[in-house]
């Protein structure tokens, strides 16, 4: 399919992300198959050894480690936000989605992409922003655990929520059981939120 003749016109997405890249494995598939209408034009980690650069590499999509700095964990230079947002405006990208991308992002990138980034986040919030949800979930004696995904705001895990799915929590489930009940359920509705905000423009 050609993606410049479709009905889409701001289409063209970069995903930021530091881990395994299942998500963005989850996108690229969606695009490869024609459920999602948007070319994923770059794909950004903060770690060079993150499965998601690799996840890139079999994709053909062109990929870059920026490097976050030596700061406190969850933070991220200046210069390499700023090294990030100058590389997305080149390329043209009119969509950040963030897919286990662990720093708070904040100006200059915030500011240059308002409203048109993306977040995915391992709980239904506004339960537990931040870390280790699973296990916070898990020892707070939940019923149930799932996904949000939402705009990003200069917060964190505060931004417009734009979907939230959810996952059973049973006797015997471990952080591990979970954490791939939450995986399943982000697979699935990553692509399709993603699609649905294009569309939206
Ligand atoms: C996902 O479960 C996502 O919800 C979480 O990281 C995982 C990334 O997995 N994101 C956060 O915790 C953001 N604070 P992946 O690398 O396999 O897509």
């Amino acid at each position: 399919m050609n993606h410049h003749t479709g009905a889409s016109l701001q289409n063209r997405i970069a995903i930021l992300g530091s881990g395994r890249g299942s998500n963005a494995r989850a996108i690229l598939e969606a695009v490869a198959c024609g459920q999602l209408s948007a070319e994923v034009a770059l794909i950004i980690s903060d770690r060079h050894d993150a499965g998601i650069l690799e996840v890139a590499a079999a994709f053909g999509v062109p990929s870059s480690f920026v490097d976050p700095g030596d700061g406190k964990r969850g933070r991220i230079s200046d210069e390499a936000l700023q090294q990030i947002t100058d590389q997305l405006l080149s390329d043209g990208v009119d969509w950040v989605v963030l897919a286990g991308f662990m720093k708070i992002v904040r100006n200059p990138l915030l500011r240059a992409f308002d409203g048109r980034i993306l977040n995915l986040h391992p709980s239904l919030l506004p339960k537990y922003p931040g870390l280790n949800t699973v296990k916070r979930a898990l020892e707070a004696g939940d019923a149930e655990a799932g996904c949000t995904i939402h705009l990003v705001d200069s917060g964190v895990d505060t931004g417009k929520i734009l979907h939230q799915a959810r996952v059973p929590i049973v006797s015997g489930d471990t952080v591990e059981s979970v954490t791939a009940k939450i995986h399943a359920a982000e697979h699935l509705a990553y692509p399709m939120v993603i699609g649905r905000v294009i569309q939206q423009g």
